[in-house]
Order: structure tokens, then sequence, then C-alpha cells
């Protein structure tokens, strides 16, 4: 294995360039040559040459938010003769190793190319911690944090004003991301699409908080969810509360990476890289406790993460 590529692919995650920065110091360690691939599979079309790393790239980095490789969503990997150029061009260039970073559809672009002959190991890299098979993604804690972060300013203000805040957070298709910072948070409540609710025992919550004298609710809906305004506007229909709507967007996916992330980003990069010397691929590294296993692609391609319902009962019981 002397010539590995690293890309990074799909949204951009806090503790991506930790994952870069290993995989590059690991496989320079191990003796090879570590190429990086900019704008993710893009790369592979764009007839953009390949960086060759040395020790002195990827200084300065492990700190950074987003990825200095930079990712874009490439079209072409969903089709199979894209799919083949791909590949084509990766052998082209002597690549007999590559480490993706990223989240489920980059996945899928990196099992087509081990299909076509490329020995490909993923890095789970996402925000949204939705890839099945592990228990976190890169990402993750950073962007919980942020989100905390946020619902704590909110919360400053609503108890001022007496009023009830709604705030939309990321997570495309899931709550993993609402349901940890709304809990983290103390929230009153949290809408996922995992779990079935309706705004009558929402607001029959807010009733019951302020019989108590608590004049002031945070409700953290993802965005896969509801539509956060039309929840302002049933609620303002339904009781007589004042509220407000944030929706917190891209600054989930900015900022400096948590140490969380920065090992978790460091331990997959290295993982990655012994993987492809040992001669294993078509794989990607997951978190399994302490533990840094290697999972097949498959697991996390052929069903979605669980969504820890428990957990979410949990924040039933505890924001009163
Ligand atoms: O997958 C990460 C994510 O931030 C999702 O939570 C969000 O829905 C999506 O990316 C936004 O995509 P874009 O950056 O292309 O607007």
């Amino acid at each position: 294995m002397s010539r590995i590529a690293v890309l990074t692919s799909g949204g951009d995650a806090p503790g991506m360039n930790a994952a870069v920065r290993a995989v590059v110091r690991r496989g320079l360690s191990r003796g090879c040559h570590v190429f990086g691939i900019q704008r993710g599979y893009a790369g592979l079309f764009n007839g953009q040459a390949f960086i060759d790393f040395n020790l002195g790239s990827v200084a300065g980095i492990i700190h950074r938010g987003g990825t200095v490789l930079l990712t874009a969503r490439a079209e072409e990997m969903y089709k199979p003769e894209g799919q083949d150029r791909a590949a084509e061009r990766l052998k082209a260039e002597g690549i007999n190793g590559l480490v993706v970073v990223g989240g489920e559809g980059s996945f899928r672009g990196a099992r087509a190319l081990e299909e076509r002959g490329v020995k490909t190991v993923c890095v789970p890299g996402t925000i949204d911690n939705d890839i099945n098979g592990t228990d976190a993604s890169i990402g993750f804690d950073t962007a919980v944090n942020t989100i905390l972060d946020a619902v704590n300013r909110l919360r400053d203000t609503a108890t001022s004003h007496e009023r009830v805040f709604i705030l939309e957070v990321m997570g495309r298709h899931t709550g993993h991301l609402a349901l940890a910072a709304g809990l983290a948070g103390g929230a009153e409540s949290i809408l996922v699409p995992e779990i079935r609710w309706n705004l009558d025992d929402v607001c029959r919550r807010l009733l019951q908080g302020i019989e108590r004298q608590k004049t002031h609710s945070i409700i953290v809906v993802a965005e896969g969810a509801a539509d956060v305004f039309e929840i302002n506007k049933e609620i303002r229909r339904k009781i007589n509360v004042e509220t407000r709507v944030t929706v917190l967007g891209h600054i989930q996916r900015g900022g400096s990476p948590s140490a969380v992330d920065r090992l978790l980003g460091s331990r997959m990069g290295a993982a990655a890289v012994d993987l492809l010397m040992e001669g294993k691929s078509n794989l990607f590294t997951a978190l399994k406790g302490e533990q840094v296993e290697a999972v097949p692609l498959t697991e996390c391609l052929s069903k979605d993460k669980p969504f820890p319902e428990s957990l979410y009962e949990l924040t039933l019981d505890l924001a009163r």
C-alpha cells in the first residue's frame, strides 16, 4: 500500500481536518505517499491534480472547523459511468488505497469505487450522526455543543420576556442532534421525525408549566420533523403565549472541533490507514463504546441508525 489518497465529501463537519491530518501523518509514518483530493468526489472529474502531502501540509489544522480539502457534492458519482471514470482516474494516478471522510451518501460512492477495484475505507464525518454502525460520527459532538450554546442564550431572553422559543436544528431526516442538544439543554419539548408528536401535547406541557409559574419554554425541532413557522402559528392559535422562532442553520456546521471530535477524527483517520495497510477495505471506522472498530460498509448502507427512544422518553420526564 504505497500510494494512499484522502478526500472529504458531503456536508462539512468539525473534526474532518483532524481526520485528514491523521491519515496524512499515519500514512507518511508507515512509508506511504499520501495524496489529497480536493472538493470531494468532484476532484476526480475536474482534472485537478492531487496534492502530494508532506508532514508540514497538515500543520496547524487540527483546531480548524470545516475541511482544508474542501468538499462538494458530485452528481457524476450517482451514475455508473461516472463511478467508472472516478475509479479510472484513481487507478491512473496509481492510488491503491482511498480514505473517504463523509456521511452516508459519501459511503455509497466509496462502495461503488470498491466494486471497481479501488480499495476504500470510510471515516464517518457528519454532524447528523445518522450513520448506522457507529456510536458517533465526527462533528456530532461539536454541533451538539454549538446548539447547546444557542439554547443557553435563548433561555436567557426567553426567561426575561416570558416567551416560548421554537428552535430549528439540523439533522436532515433524523433527530439525533435535536435529541442530544434538547436533553442537554433542558428543552421543554423536542420534536423529531422518529417519534410521533402532536401539538396539543406540546401546548398542554406549556400550559402545565405556566400553571407552575414556568412562563418560558424552549422547543427544539429537528428540521425533518416539522416547519417551525407552522408550529409557531399553530401554538399561537391554540394558546395565549408569546413566541419567537430561531433557525440555527449552518452555524451548526462550523466552529473549532471539540476535544471529542479531534480525538475521534485522529483515531479514525489513523485506523483507516492501518486497515488499508493490512490489505483490508470496503469498511468504515466505527466508534463502539471506547473502541474504534472496522465495520463493513454494507452495515451502514443497509439500514438506518436506530433512534434512542428510551433517551427520548427520559426527556419527557426531565423537562417539565
Ligand atoms: O448532512 C449535514 C447537513 O448539515 C444536514 O443536517 C442539513 O440538512 C444539510 O447538511 C444541509 O445541506 P447544505 O449544506 O447542502 O445546505
